[in-house]
């Protein structure tokens, strides 16, 4: 099978790796990569599990080609904060009790964040519809957009320290 060499930016650095033409983002980030972070869910473009963000903006990585993103900067939850160091965020999903399992809360954490960089205020209804492409098979979304909106409020702030 031939193979393509390409470059991806992961969480700041630079890495370079060789994949087919078939070859999913979410797979190369995962496989080839170890960003086990996004989550394969549906490959399908339904569930949200695999979103990162692509040059700034949240993308399903199932939808589109490794090949597709040479030369791009991804972020995958991995890059937004450690654990001793959480991303305002992550830390408005634990303290309101948004965080649900490992499966569909980095796509959620992503598609929230992608949110609240183009909307820094958005109302529940604008966070209920950003985050409509990423599923909770429990259903628990009260609190994520309790989660976001606590976000929203301290962002401005948390980034103003930088
Ligand atoms: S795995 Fe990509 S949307 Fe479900
Ligand atoms: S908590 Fe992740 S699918 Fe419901």
């Amino acid at each position: 099978m031939t193979t393509h060499e390409i470059t991806l930016t992961v969480n700041g650095t630079k890495r370079e790796l060789s994949v087919e033409p078939r070859t999913l983002l979410i797979h190369a980030l995962r496989d080839h990569l170890g960003y086990t972070g996004p989550k394969v869910g549906c490959e399908s473009s339904l569930c949200g599990a695999c979103t990162v963000h692509v040059d700034g903006k949240a993308v399903k990585s199932c939808t589109l080609l490794a090949v597709q993103a040479d030369g791009a900067d991804v972020t995958t939850v991995e890059g937004l904060g450690a654990a001793d160091e959480l991303h305002p965020l992550q830390a408005a999903f634990q303290d309101e009790h948004g965080l649900q399992c490992g499966y569909c809360t980095p796509g959620v954490l992503l598609s929230a964040l992608a949110l609240l960089e183009s909307e820094p205020d958005p109302s529940r209804t604008e966070i209920r519809a950003a985050l409509e492409g990423n599923l909770c098979r429990c259903t628990g979304y009260q609190n994520i957009v309790d989660a976001v909106e606590t976000a929203a409020d301290r962002m401005p702030a948390a980034e103003g320290d930088d």
